[in-house]
């Protein structure tokens, strides 16, 4: 299949030709067209008005079987979600309410939902995943993350993994996420439970190992123990840090050679200064601060200090509630100081980075044909457009998912 008449194709590889001071490459392309062969791309050129019959010279289009013309319209890579929590049970809108009316959002709201999850069945959870999954997809997301935390016992956690992998290869066990009811003022022996039986019932679900490293959920000597009992089992570390308040778990992350640290609301300059000397991602998401009515990281000094930048939704029923990463991007552009070219990319190369895959993120010969064809001439329209639907067309593996109206 080719995809042709592309007005604008950011390819994220090559030189960048955005605004501001991005420093990463986005490689637009214009007047562009990508082939398409069992789900991967491969070739990425110039578009030619001869189409399938190809054209003449070394850069001419290729044939293929099938055509689509993009009208001019900009296509971007799938967006990559690499943060979300979406096997759970029922939601939280009462506490945001409340939150709306001057509360303030506490890592203890976890509780209620775990105490939802673990009366849900296999099947309510599979469709409530199946629909945020959708949901997503609508919005051009084609990988997401996914991550375990609302069952906080051996049984539920097991079940969230499961569940979990039965959509995505990203899986997340995140036993550690808060301190259940019935290990109240216990949280060293649930540290235990999670580094042992827990550990045992989800690593071969799993890819990733998570803590919430945070005051009213693990300290930086839980976390430790968690993330290297994880590590020894063979999973990768990642690290919710410093969401409610400046902490060590950003080092901790570091340290352990974390493909990730998410959040970041309240960061140092020494974590400034140690991530950009890290290879560890930092993973904006902007949902949160929008939902908790928390202030803003600055992504400028984050991108001016040269740390890798990503941008996920974050989706839960807590802390951020939405499954839009356009909307993320909106807000990344508006409130964190990040043009547009850079957000769109922090959402496509930079959730790959922060699961560090090299395979999608990228419009080139050999990656996943993960692509989104917005309706509107210029990738800049998600953030020029809050709020407005611009997902025309998507394509995962090269098939086509969705398409609007
Ligand atoms: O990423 N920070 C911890 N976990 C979630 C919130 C979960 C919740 O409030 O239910 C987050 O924001
Ligand atoms: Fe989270």
């Amino acid at each position: 299949m080719l995809i042709t008449n592309i007005g604008e194709l950011t390819t994220n590889v090559g030189p960048s030709t955005g605004s501001g001071t991005q420093t990463h490459e986005d490689g637009t392309l214009h007047d562009a067209a990508v082939l398409i062969e069992d789900g991967l791309i491969s070739w990425v050129g110039p578009s030619a008005s001869s189409g399938a019959q190809g054209g003449s010279g070394a850069q001419s289009t290729p044939a293929a079987d099938e055509i689509v013309d993009a009208g001019g319209r900009a296509v971007i890579p799938g967006f990559v979600d690499s943060h979300s929590h979406i096997v759970f049970g029922g939601d939280r809108a009462a506490e945001f309410e409340a939150r709306m009316a001057g509360q303030k959002y506490a890592a203890g709201g976890i509780r209620s939902t775990v105490a939802a999850t673990r009366r849900a069945s296999d099947g309510e959870l599979r469709a409530r995943v199946r629909g945020f999954l959708d949901e997503m997809l609508a919005q051009g997301t084609t990988t997401v993350e996914i991550k375990s935390g609302y069952g906080l016992d051996v049984e539920t956690e097991q079940r969230l993994v499961r569940l979990a992998a039965e959509v995505t290869d990203e899986v997340t066990y995140l036993g550690a996420h808060v301190v259940p009811a019935e290990y109240a003022n216990r949280s060293d022996a649930y540290v235990d439970l999670v580094i042992g039986e827990m550990l045992d019932a989800c690593a071969l679900h799993a890819k990733w190992i998570d803590v919430f490293c945070e005051t009213g959920a693990f300290s930086v000597a839980q976390s430790r123990r968690v993330l290297q009992a994880g590590i020894g089992r063979g999973l990768k570390p990642r690290v919710h840090a410093s969401q409610l308040g400046p902490g060590e778990g950003v080092q901790l992350a570091i340290e352990l050679g974390a493909a990730s640290v998410d959040h970041g609301t309240y960061l140092t300059d020494d974590d400034v200064a140690a991530l950009a000397a890290s290879d560890t991602v930092l993973t904006l998401l902007p949902g949160v601060e929008f939902s908790t009515r928390q202030p803003y990281p600055d992504a400028r000094r984050l991108i001016d200090a040269g740390v890798t930048v990503a941008i996920a939704c974050d989706t839960n029923p807590g802390s951020s509630f939405t499954s839009s990463m356009p909307f993320c991007i909106a807000l990344a552009v508006r409130d964190m100081g990040m043009t547009p070219g850079e957000a769109i990319w922090a959402a496509t190369a930079g959730g790959a980075a922060a699961l560090q895959r090299s395979d999608i993120g990228v419009i080139a010969p050999g990656a996943r044909a993960d692509l989104v064809l917005l309706d509107a001439p210029t990738r800049v329209h998600l953030a020029y457009r809050p709020g407005v639907p611009l997902v025309q067309r998507v394509w995962k593996d090269g098939a086509s998912v969705w398409r609007k109206g």
